[in-house]
């Protein structure tokens, strides 16, 4: 039996989606080992791997086949845009897409200034900006704590991802608009969606019997 692979993104949403995977029938014992240098891990008798890559390389991955699922957040999917099947909303992960600011920017955002914007996410804050508010922006890429940009005087407002509100909260920045709203997703590649079609059936119809609401 060929082995159905499957990419996910380091870190938190890993840690939420083997243990869904493991309540759905697929778990994965040799992945829990924390002293571990292997990259890939097996489950034999399911017949799938796993292995764990950043969360902006898992779409590569599944887009080229050489993973047929990622579990991925919305933010990195709409980000990367690539060529494959978003097929099943995991709903943890749950967080929004957010232009925020010092309140002083309000002003500058809504009277259609040419403002800085920071974000790690430049696709995202392009289509927000161009395509639906018609405005033109500076975009400044950065790659990580966006949070700083305002404060330091490198753009106007960022364009980030917002959880709890607090690191927002904690360094005076407000939230203006939502972009979008941002949970983790199961992506299939397009290829294995029909070429192995009832292996990957199964597998969503498991997870989702086991998803919580
Ligand atoms: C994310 C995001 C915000 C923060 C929001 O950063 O970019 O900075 O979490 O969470 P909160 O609303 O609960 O405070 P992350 O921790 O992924 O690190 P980063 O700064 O490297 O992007």
């Amino acid at each position: 039996m060929r082995y159905i692979t499957v990419a996910l993104a380091k870190g938190r949403l890993a840690k939420k989606a083997m243990a869904l995977f493991t309540k759905a029938g697929f778990p994965c014992e040799e992945m829990e080992d924390p002293d571990t240098r292997k990259l890939i891990f097996e489950n034999k008798e399911a017949g799938m791997r796993f292995f764990l890559a950043k969360a902006p390389d898992v779409p590569t991955y599944v887009e080229y086949g050489a993973a047929d699922i990622g579990i991925v957040g919305e933010d990195t999917i709409a980000e990367e845009g690539r060529k494959l099947y978003e097929v099943l909303d995991l709903g943890f992960g749950k967080c929004k897409m957010c232009i925020a600011g010092l309140p002083k920017s309000r002003e500058v955002l809504d009277n259609g200034s040419l403002i800085r914007v920071a974000t790690k996410y430049p696709n995202i804050a392009k289509d927000y900006f161009y395509n639906k508010r018609h405005q033109t922006v500076e975009i400044i890429k950065l790659n990580g704590s966006i949070e700083l940009a305002p404060i330091v005087g490198l753009s106007e407002v960022i364009c980030d991802i917002v959880e709890t509100g607090t690191t927002l909260r904690e360094n005076g920045l407000v939230v203006f608009e939502e972009v979008l709203p941002l949970s983790a997703r199961m992506v299939v590649n397009e290829t294995s969606m029909k070429m192995e079609k009832s292996r990957i059936n199964e597998i969503i119809d498991k997870l989702t019997a086991n998803l919580q609401n």
